[in-house]
């Protein structure tokens, strides 16, 4: 038996631990390259896509610093790069394609320096072929299912010399109690499902992260707990469909009932939460918003189209006047609530957004993110012929946009002159003489404080109002 299957053999079973096993072996191999070259080795992990990607990105950092790298401000002085990607929509691949091509020539450069790639995108078989064929300088290629063993996979690399491609089909169970970084010192994200079973047509999501599980509560809450115990005041519960948490656990738990038991964590002082589906945003939930103190008065309730034969193509479970209904019961139960939403324009068959737009206006979202339909081959939407043509689409993209951002200016117009808890969460990266945060119901604030105040839920009067952000002043200063 050689050294290398020695010691998978030699490794722990079980997980987390053979990570860690493979974290140590990784560290000796940094070591003797320290040596070797005299310096340093560095380590980046570039994130592309959603709020999942950044916690996963988390958890890729926290293993890498613990093997030994430290870390780069950029892939230019890096020895290991990790693109952690998405495959959403079209252009979110292409950037990833983009910035790969473009790392070609620091290959050339630093002979150490190894390129790995993982997530979303990584779960697509063509897209693999495609980092074999036309990319062959990429070292190393995982999933979504096996992100935990980045150490291992890493470790095979390092010490074989060699590319190392593993993608799993399904995934395995929930490993626990990962190395972690983390990006804020006063937020957290905290996973409390991976995964979703909701298939809409256009969606990619079920297929590259696999079928929805939930995490136990009891590892949420131990989590929650260290959290607040190393200074963290707000968290944000992470699933695709939060409001289905809970199914397929031994124990019955509804996602109204976690958050009752995360309000409870004492030092938490905000709770947010995304993403709700309409569909099962139960009164539960909305009592909960009502009367947990800690969680925030906000919501993302992505409804994508108004036209309720878009939305049956969709496989979306809801129509236009039922999502209208689901949020005048909110604004109804939850004082000062604030609705979010997504909205996808140039679906296959959809020639007018007056539905979308009555949507609009009718539920005065404070926020929106709006995107053009993007086909996802494996998709059903995919199979569709019947495309609105482009030109068409970006008009009606301009309509919704054109309706969305005079609503979402003035209802931040009305919160000049008022004063709001505002978690201050650093000097802003517009004006360091100014700080930022925001308020419960989720709006940017940039604003004249004291340095003091970073980390804390501070008083501050807004002043003024741009269409997304506000400027405003600490009182009590
Ligand atoms: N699970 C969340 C959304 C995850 S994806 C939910 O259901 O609300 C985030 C957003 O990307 C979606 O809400 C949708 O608006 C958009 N999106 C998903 N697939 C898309 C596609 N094929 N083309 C364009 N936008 C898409
Ligand atoms: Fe995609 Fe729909 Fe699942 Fe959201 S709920 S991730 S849009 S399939
Ligand atoms: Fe998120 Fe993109 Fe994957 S939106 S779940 S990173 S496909």
């Amino acid at each position: 038996m050689n050294e290398a299957n020695f010691i998978y053999s030699e490794a722990p079973q079980r997980e987390p631990q053979r990570q860690e096993y493979f974290i140590e072996k990784c560290s000796e191999i940094l070591s003797l390259k320290t040596s070797e070259t005299g310096r340093e080795l560095k380590a980046y992990v570039g994130t592309y896509g959603c709020q999942m990607n950044a916690r996963d990105s988390e958890k890729l950092k926290g293993m890498l610093l613990k093997m030994g790298y430290a870390e780069a401000e950029n892939e230019d002085n890096a020895d290991f790069i990790i693109y952690n990607t998405c495959c959403v929509r079209e252009n979110a691949e292409n950037k990833v394609y983009g910035n790969l091509g473009l790392l070609k020539h620091l290959k050339k450069e630093n002979k150490q320096l190894k390129i790995a790639l993982c997530g979303c995108m990584m779960q697509q078989k063509h897209v693999v072929e495609t980092i074999k064929t036309k990319y062959p300088y990429v070292d190393l290629v995982f999933g979504t299912h096996n992100l935990y063993k980045l150490p291992e996979l890493l470790y095979s690399c390092l010490k074989d010399e060699k590319s190392v491609f593993e993608i799993f089909e399904e995934h395995g169970e929930i490993v626990e109690n990962l190395p972690s970084v983390r990006n804020f010192k006063f937020k957290a994200s905290v996973n409390i499902m991976f995964g979703c079973d909701n298939f809409c047509s256009y969606c990619i999501v079920p297929y590259v992260r696999g079928r929805e599980r939930s995490r136990k509560p009891e590892d949420i809450i131990a989590e929650v707990k260290a959290l607040a115990a190393d200074g963290v005041k707000e968290v944000t519960l992470l699933g695709q469909n939060v409001n289905s948490y809970g199914k397929g656990l031994p124990e019955k738990v509804t996602f109204a009932e976690l958050l009752g038991m995360v309000n409870d964590v004492e030092g938490i002082e905000r709770i947010r939460f995304m993403t709700s589906h309409p569909k099962d945003l139960s009164d539960e939930l909305i009592f909960a918003m009502r009367d947990l103190d800690k969680v925030c008065c906000h919501i993302h309730l992505p409804f994508q189209a108004g036209n309720d034969k878009i939305l049956k193509d969709m496989n979306r479970h809801y129509t236009k006047e039922g999502y209208i209904a689901l949020t005048e019961k909110l604004k109804k139960y939850v004082p000062y609530v604030a609705i979010t939403t997504d909205i996808m324009v140039g679906f296959p068959g959809e020639y007018d957004v007056d539905d979308t737009i009555d949507i609009i206006k009718r539920v005065r979202f404070s926020g929106a993110f709006t995107f053009i339909y993007s086909k996802r081959e494996g998709t059903p939407a995919a199979k569709r012929e019947d495309m609105p043509d482009p030109k068409l689409v970006k008009a009606n993209f301009n309509r919704v946009l054109e309706t969305l951002n005079p609503i979402i200016y003035e209802i931040n117009t009305e919160k000049v002159g008022k004063t709001y808890k505002v978690l201050a969460e650093g000097l802003s990266g517009h004006d360091k003489n100014l700080m930022t945060g925001r308020l419960e119901d989720n709006t940017l604030i940039h604003f004249k404080g004291n340095k003091n105040a970073i980390g804390n839920i501070v008083n501050v009067k807004v002043t003024e109002c741009k269409t997304f952000y506000l400027y405003g002043e600490q009182e009590d200063l």
